[in-house]
């Protein structure tokens, strides 16, 4: 039996990088129905084929849309569940945003980009879980929040983006005390540095080669999606092993 056997989920920023392989995964891992979401198009359709070709019965959806606008939120929401017959088991709030590069400091952080990193990172993901969540209520289900070691120490330069993801963490927190006794799960995970667009635009200085492939740290997505971590709620989770203790993938929260 697979893990996610007859799963339907939504994956944010599905067209490259880590939700392109968690969407890859799922599917393989016997996700049903599956809808992606980014802005390029092109990107997605070929996101698309990539997981069509991993798992062929996959039912994939692909929506092209702009998170940092609210009202395309209330889009992706309405299309997907009425695409999935009303039905959503899996929620991974994935799509993040950078910011400016070079990433400026603070004090020369221009103000439209802040409020684009915080729509596109915080007021994306609070508002797609209020829209999902009367249709995850009906059969229970699972959110994960797709965090990151920015969001609990306030590194130099990382700005908007380490602030978005101090507030995702609160948001995580407090989407799962208030959802405690009900069936729908919220929890979140670091999945540590990657190989991938965002982190070679943030840190161009550095030896990719040093980060995981997306590839290595989908386990945890795999067991929070799947109904193993059905009374799991409300815990940070690390992907990678902690680099200064070199634990495990470890419970946070
Ligand atoms: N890479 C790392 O080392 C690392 C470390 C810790 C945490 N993380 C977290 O892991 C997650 C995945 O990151 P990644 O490294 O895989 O990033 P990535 O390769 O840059 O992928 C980001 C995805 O989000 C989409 N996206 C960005 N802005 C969007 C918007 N406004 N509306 C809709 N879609 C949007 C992008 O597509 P479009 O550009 O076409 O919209 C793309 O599909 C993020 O939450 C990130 O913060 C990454």
């Amino acid at each position: 039996m697979k893990r996610l056997e007859g799963k339907y989920a939504l994956i944010t920023g599905a067209s490259q990088g880590l939700g392109l392989q968690l969407a890859i995964e799922f599917a393989r891992e016997g996700a049903a129905r599956i809808a992606i979401v980014a802005r390029r198009e092109e990107l997605l359709q070929q996101a698309c084929n990539l997981i069509r070709a991993t798992a062929p019965e996959v039912t994939v959806l692909a929506i092209a849309a702009d998170l940092a606008q609210p009202q395309e939120i209330e889009r992706v929401v309405a299309t997907t569940l009425n695409e999935f017959q009303g039905r959503l088991d899996i929620l991974v709030n994935n799509a993040s945003t950078i910011g400016p590069t070079p990433m400026p400091y603070l004090l020369d952080y221009p103000l439209v980009d802040f409020h684009n990193v915080l729509n596109t990172n915080l007021i994306a993901p609070f508002l797609l879980i209020k829209k999902v969540l009367p249709a995850m209520l009906e059969r229970g289900g699972s959110i994960i929040n797709v965090t990151s070691d920015a969001g609990i120490t306030g590194y130099p330069g990382w700005g908007a983006y380490g602030i978005s993801k101090f507030g995702l963490e609160g948001l995580s927190q407090t989407w799962a005390a208030e959802l405690e006794d009900s069936n729908v799960r919220v929890n979140w995970v670091d999945p540590g540095n990657m190989n991938t667009a965002m982190h070679r635009a943030a840190e161009p200085d550095e030896d990719p080669n040093q980060w995981a492939n997306p590839s290595e740290v989908t386990d945890i997505f795999i067991y929070l999606a799947s109904d193993e971590s059905q009374s799991v709620n409300g815990q940070r989770f690390q992907a990678q092993p902690d680099e200064e203790t070199g634990e495990a993938i470890a419970e946070v929260a």
